[in-house]
């Protein structure tokens, strides 16, 4: 099975990946890393690791529908069996949607359809509630739409911050990611 990733961030749960992938617990090919701006982290690690990587940098295009075509153009190159999202911070369009069909797999730090958006660990908080989590799942063209493949639930505890609620969600986020992966690795 073959996976281009997509990160904006620091792509920390996309090295569990990478590191379930080099200790062959994990039995996929990353054939590549992108990311919509210059400097990730994510990308850089990537890199380090030997994976081909792109950035399709969003300010770039004064057309979001262009970069959106950019962006479904170049992951389409690597003739990927599914594209996972890995704190891919960016909405994309129609075109790739439907480039994409069911093969687009997105992560989210809370238990949808709770507290979607960029903020969902933040939301979960402010809100109140006690337990929230992470969901792995299919993305349509909707904010964190789409079915849902795998979730666990993380209690909040008292005197939890953002930061330290998030840290908890990403250890169970990479677990479930590694495990998606490997699902939909066994069925291709
Ligand atoms: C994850 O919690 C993901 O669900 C969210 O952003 C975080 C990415 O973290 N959208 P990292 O870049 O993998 O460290």
């Amino acid at each position: 099975m073959r996976i281009v990733a997509l990160v904006s961030g620091t792509g920390s749960n996309l090295q569990a990946v990478i590191d379930a992938v080099a200790d062959k617990s994990l039995d996929i090919d990353i054939a590549a890393v992108g990311a919509d701006k210059h400097g990730t982290y994510g990308v850089e690690r990537s890199a380090a690791a030997g994976i081909d990587t792109f950035v399709v940098n969003f300010k770039d295009f004064t057309d979001r529908g262009d970069w959106n075509h950019a962006l479904t153009e170049k992951c389409l190159s690597y003739a990927p069996d599914y594209v996972v999202s890995s704190g891919f911070m960016r909405i994309v369009g129609e075109e790739f949607i439907g480039a994409f069909d069911g093969t687009y797999i997105n992560t989210h730090p809370a238990l949808l359809p709770s507290f979607p958006g960029a903020h969902g660990v933040r939301d979960a908080l402010a809100y109140g509630v006690k337990v929230t989590g992470c969901t792995v799942h299919i993305a349509d063209a909707g904010v964190d739409t789409g079915p849902i493949l795998m979730q666990e639930a993380v209690s909040i505890v008292p005197g939890d911050t953002e930061e330290s609620l998030h840290e908890r969600i990403k250890v169970v986020e990479r677990r479930l990611l590694i495990a998606t992966l490997a699902a939909l690795a066994a069925k291709v």
